[in-house]
């Protein structure tokens, strides 16, 4: 089983769904709410267990009542919790996710709270898991220093580090010095290189400027349009696979645990990016972020219906 290992946030989501989102000052009648396990961090490592690796997430939240929530989704998922440090007077992060029903899309206001405080020190002190691990990956919710000394130890121990530049904040651009793997979605592409990413040129001149800051292989999710992949010398496209979408928070995080679980297994690129592209597909037509995660058999079975492929 292949070891997968980084900081990322803990959040829970209180979801809202509506026959249509409301505009500034409208009042829209909504029809469901739901709480549940969420996070870019969290949800991307459900993924990466749910698709057969072993997580370790390195992370903090509060001893309140959405704390309580995650704690059951850690127990019930049998997922580490060694590095989770629990703050007795910290609040849990939480997000506001506005789902409209029409379509699937959603709006999402994240509060980080304790995912704040997750240190390079927190980090640090999980130095014997980077140098066991097979991949690190992390995500921007908790914070840059975090996510610097993530990278500091997967480059000490020679892991392949994989980088979700989600959500876009304001970095340094030495963070992306080393990056192994970059995996933005299209609007994240072109918050970071200022490119446009809506044709294959757009994508291999956004690819270019990441590969300017040091990335060394670059991965651009573009929702219904598929996968862009270049290392800077091949080329490669994965089309999206069409589902029925219900809900799509967390259709990147699990396009993300699923890639780094694939990369972790030392799969070729090609075949971890229709892993991915599969992992993702199954969590839209599910409710929830965490919880939409498919398991490896499912997984490996839409692989071999769509692209003929086995692990
Ligand atoms: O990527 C989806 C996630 O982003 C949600 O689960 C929410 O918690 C936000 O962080």
């Amino acid at each position: 089983m292949a070891k997968i290992i980084g900081p990322g946030s803990l959040i829970v989501d209180v979801t809202g769904f509506a026959p249509h989102l409301p505009v500034a000052g409208e009042t829209t009648k909504g029809s469901t709410l739901r709480f549940g396990p969420g996070g870019k961090g969290s949800n991307q490592l459900t993924a990466a267990h749910r698709a057969g690796s072993e997580v370790k997430i390195i992370s903090r939240r509060g001893d309140d009542v959405l704390g309580q929530i995650l704690k059951k989704h850690y127990e019930t998922e049998g997922m580490s919790e060694e590095y989770i440090h629990v703050d007795p007077s910290g609040e849990t992060g939480s997000a506001l996710i506005e789902i409209d029903e029409s379509n699937a899309q959603n709006r999402i206001i994240v509060i980080f709270a304790a995912n704040e405080l997750v240190t390079a020190e927190t980090v640090r002190a999980a130095e014997k898991d980077f140098a066991d691990c097979d991949a690190v990956l992390t995500q921007f919710e908790t914070t840059v220093e975090a996510v610097f000394a993530a990278k500091e130890l997967a480059k000490k121990y020679g892991k392949p580090f994989i980088l979700n530049p989600a959500p876009f904040i304001d970095v340094p651009k030495e963070l992306f010095d080393g990056v192994d793997y970059i995996t933005p979605n299209e609007t994240e592409a072109e918050q970071f290189t200022g490119v446009n990413v809506d044709s294959i040129e757009g994508c291999r001149a956004a690819a270019a400027k990441f590969f300017e800051m040091g990335v060394k292989h670059v991965v651009i999710t573009l929702g219904v349009r598929g996968v862009y992949y270049t290392d800077g010398t091949t080329e490669l496209t994965v089309p999206a696979i069409k589902v029925k979408a219900v809900e799509t928070t967390g259709a990147g995080d699990a396009f993300n645990g699923g890639f780094a679980t694939a990369i972790a297994e030392g799969v070729p690129v090609d075949v971890a990016l229709k892993f991915a592209t599969c992992t993702s597909a199954i969590s839209v037509t599910r409710l929830g972020s965490s919880p939409s995660m498919p398991y490896r058999s499912e997984i490996l079975e839409l692989m071999k219906k769509e692209f003929n492929e086995e692990l």
